[in-house]
């Protein structure tokens, strides 16, 4: 499918983000090994959360949808009936984690303890990311894991069984690779304890935790220890990953003023807010509270007068997903800025450097691809053109928000991509529009 935007004369408006796309396959994943029913609200509506219902109810959980009496399909609400931490049954045919990685990784760590056979895979990109990250230290928990190249690409063959505790140390900060073990540590006899070299996403350990779990958190150290979860009902915060694009929209757009309403805003997620603030954008953040142990807030945002930053170290895995349309902020911004440390983004859903630096340079960006990251120099003015999405949803709703912005009009092919996370992105872009552009 494609999409055609051009140039907007106003940007106006108050978008809900859907629910966060990592919480929601937390909530359902965790709640499925709970000891109990638990009801999951503002669930992500999008293709990587149903590939990890597909998934779950392949081992034979049942999870029911009930549908809200506003007749509003965002508001539906998930019942979870949690199977206990050995309930799953061996599923009948293959799991398909569809183009979600994090299906795949997470549901991995859950599979490794099972006592039966399963066989994961995915779309033809998630066959090409990179699983030895979860399979070596999966083995070396006592799973039989085998798949293609050396077991380290999908489709996974995995035998589960009794697993036993490791100290690991992860190669990269991801918070995939870190959930897989954790979840795997739920089931194994010892501590399994996890040294990170950066802060990557927590809402693992969060949710964990609060279902009761023996998790113990020191630095960049995380402690799980066997345990039993008790179901825990979860109100999904809207997922700042979503909102990162309205964000650089408000900042960028030369007449914007938009109010994004409940945007989660756990710290290991929130590097985009502190790097587009260092970057002289206007954004407010009211409403502060909390919802499941996730703090979430309203953020108001207003065009602004960008300069140019250094995005690199320990800020990169928390703002690993807002890449590519920083990237783009740093279009508008005034001086070079220098994304480094970032080598993680060409095993995204696309090569989002690549994917990145390849759209925006078509639309007439001064950018530059480095091995690690992109130098991008402000202020060229962008004019639309025919792009791509590369089947990746950060990179169809990166380059429609230039769109809006770059003079003409924009086409954008393979932009049903952005549903894999933010199903109702290209309606909430047309609600920000005036009327008459619409
Ligand atoms: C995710 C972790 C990140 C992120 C992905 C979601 C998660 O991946 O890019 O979109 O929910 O754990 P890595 O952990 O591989 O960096």
């Amino acid at each position: 499918m494609k999409q055609v935007v051009s140039t907007a004369k106003r940007i106006e408006g108050t978008p809900v983000p859907p629910g966060d796309k990592s919480i929601s396959h937390r909530a359902a994943l965790l709640n499925s090994i709970a000891s109990g029913t638990a009801t999951v609200s503002h669930f992500c509506e999008g293709d990587d959360r149903r590939a990890m219902l597909r998934c779950l109810k392949g081992l034979g959980v049942n999870i029911k949808r009930i549908a809200s009496p506003d007749g509003d399909p965002s508001s539906d609400r998930f019942v979870v009936q949690g199977h206990g931490p050995y309930g799953l049954h061996e599923p009948d045919d293959v799991l398909d984690a569809g183009n979600s990685a994090t299906t795949m990784r997470l549901v991995a760590g859950l599979l490794a303890a099972q006592p039966f056979m399963s066989v994961i895979s995915g779309d033809s990109s998630l066959r090409s990311r990179p699983m030895d990250r979860i399979t070596r230290p999966l083995i070396a928990m006592g799973a039989t894991i085998m798949g293609r190249g050396q077991d380290t690409l999908a489709p996974l063959s995995i035998r589960g069984g009794d697993l036993k505790a490791i100290e690991y140390k992860l190669p990269v900060a991801s918070a995939q690779l870190k959930s897989c073990l954790l979840i795997a540590g739920l089931h194994a006899k010892g501590e399994t304890i996890i040294h990170e070299p950066g802060a990557s996403r927590d809402h693992t350990e969060r949710m964990m935790r609060a279902m009761g779990a023996d998790v113990t958190i020191k630095r960049r150290t995380v402690t799980v220890r066997h345990s039993a979860l008790s179901p825990m009902d979860v109100y999904v915060p809207g997922d700042i990953s979503g909102a990162a694009f309205w964000l650089v929209l408000g900042a960028c757009h030369p007449n914007a003023s938009i109010r994004i309403r409940r945007v989660g805003m756990n710290p290991t997620r929130a590097g985009v807010v502190e790097i587009l603030k260092a970057m002289g954008a206007k954004i407010k953040v009211e409403n502060i509270h909390e919802d499941a142990g996730e703090p979430s807030a309203d953020l108001v945002i207003e065009s602004s007068q960008l300069e140019a930053t250094e995005i690199s170290g320990e800020i990169i895995p928390r703002v690993i997903d807002e890449l590519p349309i920083l990237a783009l902020a740093a279009c508008f911004a005034k001086g070079t800025t220098r994304i480094k440390d970032a080598r993680e983004l060409r095993v995204k859903e696309s090569d989002r450097i690549d994917a990145t630096v390849e759209g925006l340079s078509a639309l007439g960006a001064n950018i530059q691809e480095r091995t690690d990251g992109m130098v991008i120099v402000g202020g060229n003015p962008l004019t639309g053109t025919e792009v791509n999405s590369y089947g990746d949803h950060r990179i169809a709703m990166t380059m429609a928000i230039a769109g809006l912005i770059a003079k003409g009009e924009t086409t954008i092919h393979g932009a049903e991509a952005a549903g894999a996370s933010y199903p109702r992105f290209w309606d909430t872009l047309d609600s920000l529009l005036p009327t008459g552009q619409k």
